[in-house]
């Protein structure tokens, strides 16, 4: 059984205030069920983490800088997102490869770093609308996890979130078929290069307009095994029948 987790990004929403939500969310993690994973503004990492030890909710960063420590000014590094007691960190999201032109290779290294600190990586990856209108997403989807996943991936220190960027936020969702055949073709990609133990062992996530509504369908592919959600995790209203949905499948 592979572990299943509902995943959080808050990208760049909330302040103190937002603090609230998790402990709105804390009844309704599940007994032996889902992982469940927020990750908030940096600003809010320690609060939450130290929110969290009570319900049992992980907490993760959104980031985290592709080297140790220097002079990098206004960035964050790996050991420092551990150090708030947050466990997980979100690596190569598209608004990151987007707007700060994260390459694969920058990508990998901020991997590296992570587990270097003790962290769990999330690391995305996903096709653009272009991609996808020109039958390239198989061809982008293989370079991003060959570019951007270092050898050294164990059963645990890892988990993929497959996010087409065309549905993250815009309310489009790919049909369920298209979901199966990228999770399954990350699933084949893992056993291939890592064996079956470990490409058995780590959960895949979707991404991308994931709403109480259609959880319970994405829920449905066999290699989909959580999911990471953004604007439907600000609020433990919302995210709640998610996880609900995923410990219902
Ligand atoms: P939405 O759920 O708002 O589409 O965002 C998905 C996402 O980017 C999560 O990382």
């Amino acid at each position: 059984m592979r572990r299943k987790i509902a995943a959080g990004n808050w990208k760049m929403n909330g302040t103190s205030a937002a603090l609230a939500e998790l402990e709105a969310l804390a009844p309704h993690l599940v007994q032996d069920g889902p992982d469940v994973v927020i990750c908030p503004p940096a600003p809010l990492l320690y609060r939450a983490a130290e929110m969290a030890k009570a319900s049992g909710i992980h907490i993760g960063a959104q980031d985290c800088h592709m080297q140790a420590s220097g002079a990098f000014t206004g960035d964050i590094s790996a050991a420092m997102v551990a150090d708030t007691g947050a466990t997980f960190v979100i690596v190569g999201h598209s608004e990151r490869r987007d707007a700060h032109e994260e390459t694969n290779g920058d990508v990998r290294q901020k991997v590296k770093c992570a587990w270097a600190a003790g962290l769990t990586a999330i690391l995305c990856i996903g096709e653009s609308g272009e991609d996808r209108a020109a039958n390239n997403t198989l061809d982008i989807i293989g370079g991003q996890l060959s570019g951007s996943l270092p050898d050294a991936m164990t059963a645990t220190n890892t988990v993929i979130a497959y996010e087409p960027i065309w549905a993250i936020g815009t309310g489009l969702v790919p049909s369920l078929e298209q979901i199966i055949e990228v999770h399954d073709f990350i699933r084949a990609r893992l056993i291939t290069r890592f064996g079956h133990d470990i490409g058995n062992a780590i959960p895949l996530l979707y991404g991308g307009s994931v709403k109480p509504d259609n959880a319970e369908t994405i829920f449905k592919a066999e290699n989909v095994d959580g999911a990471l959600v953004g604007g439907a995790s600000l609020r433990a209203s919302d995210f709640a029948p998610i996880i609900a949905a995923l410990a219902a499948s």
